[in-house]
């Protein structure tokens, strides 16, 4: 079994929903993709709605996978940077793999989707993201290929007194 990954799809209705459907579990199962549980959909979609605007301006590009029952099941976002003097690189945000599906690889499959994504956008010759310290993170990108470049300490307030560390980890591709 294996997951279908398609850049940029066509943003139709059931790709939306089936996003924010995502990105929603995926947060109620203490994924750290910018929320803490509980939340809703109506929480999520303005931060969807912010993706998507970025990718009708052509700022961001969606790497979406999808299982065999055709429902989406992992996505990245890729954001091109706007300083004219970082245009050779770009973000991955919102990295998630559905939880019905996470142990099984995917994850590692979506950042090398990912990565190939981003080998064949002109002049990009590196990723960069950040993550949330104490979940092990870092050891499921490394095993990507990224390296810990930077570690801001308790950057991130998931609750009042559980600061966590913001890592930023970086893939070269070349
Ligand atoms: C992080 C995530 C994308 C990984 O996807 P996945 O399909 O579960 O991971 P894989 O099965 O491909 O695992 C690849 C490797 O990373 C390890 N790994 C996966 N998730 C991990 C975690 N949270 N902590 C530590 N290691 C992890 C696996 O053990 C595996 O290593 P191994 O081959 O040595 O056993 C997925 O668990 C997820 O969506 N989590 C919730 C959202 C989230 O936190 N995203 C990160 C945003 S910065």
């Amino acid at each position: 079994m294996s997951l279908t990954f398609t850049l940029d799809p066509a943003v139709t209705p059931a790709l939306r929903d089936g996003v924010l459907g995502l990105w929603t579990d995926v947060s109620n199962a203490g994924g750290s993709v910018g929320f803490v549980p509980p939340v809703t959909p109506d929480v999520v979609r303005p931060e969807l709605v912010k993706h998507l605007v970025a990718m009708a301006e052509g700022r961001t590009r969606l790497l979406v996978g999808h299982d065999e029952d055709g429902r989406v099941a992992a996505t990245a976002f890729l954001a091109l940077n706007t300083h004219r003097l970082m245009t050779h690189w770009l973000w991955l945000y919102t990295v998630m793999v559905h939880p019905r599906h996470q142990g099984k690889g995917y994850g590692r499959d979506l950042l090398a989707a990912a990565a190939d994504a981003a080998r064949g956008i002109e002049g990009i010759e590196a990723i960069r993201l950040t993550c949330r310290g104490g979940l092990g993170l870092e050891r499921f990108y490394g095993s990507c290929g990224y390296k810990e470049v930077g570690r801001v300490p308790d950057a991130i307030r998931v609750a009042p007194g559980d600061d966590r560390d913001d890592v930023i980890m970086l893939l070269p591709l070349r």
